[in-house]
């Protein structure tokens, strides 16, 4: 097949793209992103992106780190607004062009695209309501299957070899499908944060120690901490289920075999979190969970914080929803940077307001 000139390819590109150079300005829009940016070529061509288009995301730190570690990355639920325009909720992915590291090619799914806007918000209160239906679900199946196990572990008592084998069967899997009914309880009972100032390294420890007695026994995890960083505001219960969460799927990455988590504490006054009504935060608190796994399987790699969106046999696909979640709660923000060899998950969290310091 003889593929069209790249110019048309990019000229019919359904989604909107835009190629930004390497002191992030915009070299090029295609007539995609013109429609949905609500913007001509000419006026934004030769501009810095985030003087014209509203982005409620750190964009000049995403692009600073696609540079510098060639590869992309992918952002979901980010507001995109130009003008008079209402923002739009879009996943954005962010990737080096190809030889040359300092260009950038930047992708805008929109998720909820004006005319699309009706249907988006029912998709989100059907994932919302099948979320509450589920939970419902998995505490009517619980008490059934409390029987079933009673009942198989009765029944073994009087057997051997392989009728003993198939009781044991039983007795495991219902109790795997306990384990997946209260995953999703959980991810239906997330109440607001308890928000107090709280040592994020009392977190990361306890989420460590954690990991490590059990479903983490097989890794290695290396602190790398800044003990100078001061206290953020939050959740202690809610950050630990976020990094146990975390280690929990660096941990499942390898498939059993050993590996090396990296937990990289940091303080980076450059990222700032723009919220819809105007006002800015700044997320200088940084922890970073560096694997050196398989990476994330790029299928999914837009969606991972989609509830149940897996990657795994057997994965409820809660665990990354549940992170969204919490650090949303929390006024936070959640990245991914993942490239095969190395995955790193980061959380940038507010500072607690001085006189809330733990003394
Ligand atoms: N560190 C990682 N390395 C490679 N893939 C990852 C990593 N973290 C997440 N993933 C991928 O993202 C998917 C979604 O993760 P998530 O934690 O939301 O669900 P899950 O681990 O499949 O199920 P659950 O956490 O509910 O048991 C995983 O199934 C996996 O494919
Ligand atoms: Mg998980």
């Amino acid at each position: 097949m003889n593929l069209p000139a790249p110019g048309i390819i990019w000229s019919s590109l359904p989604i909107p793209a835009l190629l930004i150079d390497r002191s992030d300005r915009v070299i090029e829009i295609n007539p995609a992103s013109e429609t949905f940016l609500n913007i001509s070529a000419k006026a934004l061509k030769g501009n810095s992106l985030y003087d014209r288009v509203a982005i409620d995301a750190p964009l000049e730190e995403i692009f600073a780190r696609v540079r510098a570690n060639r590869s992309a990355l992918f952002m979901n639920d980010v507001d995109i607004g130009t003008g008079e325009k209402a923002p739009v909720q879009c996943n954005i992915s962010v990737a080096p062009l190809g030889e040359d590291p300092d260009t950038i090619l930047m992708l805008i799914s929109p998720r909820e695209l004006a005319e699309r806007l009706g249907r988006a918000q029912q998709v989100k209160s059907a994932a919302r309501s099948a979320i509450g239906m589920a939970e419902m679900l998995a505490h009517e199946i619980k008490n059934p299957l409390a029987g079933i196990s009673g009942a198989a572990q009765l029944l073994s008592m009087g057997l051997q070899g392989e009728d003993l084998e198939l009781t044991d069967l039983i007795v495991a899997e219902t109790r795997r499908i306990v384990k997946l009914l209260e995953q999703v309880e959980q991810f239906g009972n997330v109440r607001p944060p308890e928000l107090r100032a709280v040592n994020i390294h009392d977190v990361l420890d306890r989420a460590r120690k954690s990991a490590l007695v059990g479903f983490a026994a097989h890794m290695q995890i290396v602190e790398d901490y800044d003990p100078s960083l001061p206290s953020t505001l939050g959740d202690a219960d809610q950050l630990t289920q976020v990094f146990l969460n975390l280690l929990k799927n660096a941990a499942e990455a390898t498939k059993g075999a050993k590996g090396t988590i990296r937990i990289h504490s940091f303080y980076d006054l450059s990222l700032r979190l723009r919220r819809k009504d105007g006002t800015g935060s700044a997320l200088p608190l940084q922890v970073e969970i560096i694997d050196d796994g398989p990476g994330i399987p790029p299928a999914i790699a837009t969606e991972l914080f989609e509830p149940f969106v897996s990657g795994r046999e057997n994965g409820t696909g809660l665990g990354l929803a549940l992170v969204s979640k919490i650090i949303s709660d929390h006024g936070g923000w959640v990245s991914v940077d993942s490239v095969p060899g190395r995955t790193v998950f980061r959380i940038s969290l507010p500072v607690a307001p001085k006189n809330l310091e733990i003394s």
